[in-house]
């Protein structure tokens, strides 16, 4: 995929078939997200976007806000896509958004999810605690992990 062809911006109710598709591929044991709960979360005031290739939308992130803090409730890339740079720049987009409100970024992640650990690591992720089988129905553990406001 040349950089070109990727587009970013944000995520519409259009997509949202298609996002739950791809939760169905990505979380199967996790209780992945039905088509209403991505129209609820594009309507309930969180900053959520699509990444789009020749018109077929391959990734989507998303970001709840409240007046004190920012959290990642989603981020996903489709497996064909996966390690080109995708996830890289939806986090990019939804950290852009909290540095500037100035809000501080807060995540659960599966504690056996290499990829996605790696990813926030990268990104001043810190690991901050661990959520005992915070994961259903598969009872997998969770680390919470924060990243600090951005104050410049
Ligand atoms: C996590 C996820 C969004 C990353 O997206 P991606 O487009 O594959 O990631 P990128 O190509 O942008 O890689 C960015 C960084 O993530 C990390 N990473 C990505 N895949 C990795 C892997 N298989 N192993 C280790 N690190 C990995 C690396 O730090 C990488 O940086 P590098 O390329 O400089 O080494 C993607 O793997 C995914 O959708 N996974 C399934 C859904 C999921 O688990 N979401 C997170 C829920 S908390």
């Amino acid at each position: 995929m040349r950089p070109s062809e990727l587009t970013v911006g944000p995520l519409r109710h259009e997509d949202v078939a298609r996002c739950a598709e791809i939760e169905h591929e990505l979380f199967p044991g996790d209780d992945p997200w039905s088509e209403n709960s991505f129209h609820s979360e594009l309507d309930g005031g969180n900053f959520y976007v699509g990444a789009h290739v020749n018109g077929e939308l391959i990734g989507y992130a998303g970001l709840g806000l409240t007046d004190f803090e920012s959290s990642v409730h989603t981020i996903a890339v489709v497996s064909g896509h996966q390690r080109g740079g995708v996830g890289k720049t939806l986090l990019r987009t939804l950290l852009a958004k909290a540095d500037e409100l100035g809000l501080p970024v807060f995540l659960e992640v599966r504690t056996d999810n290499v990829p996605a650990i790696s990813l926030y690591l990268a990104h001043g992720f810190e690991h901050l605690g661990l959520r005992r089988r915070y994961y259903q129905p598969s009872g997998a553990d969770a680390y919470t992990m924060g990243r600090p406001a951005n104050r410049d």
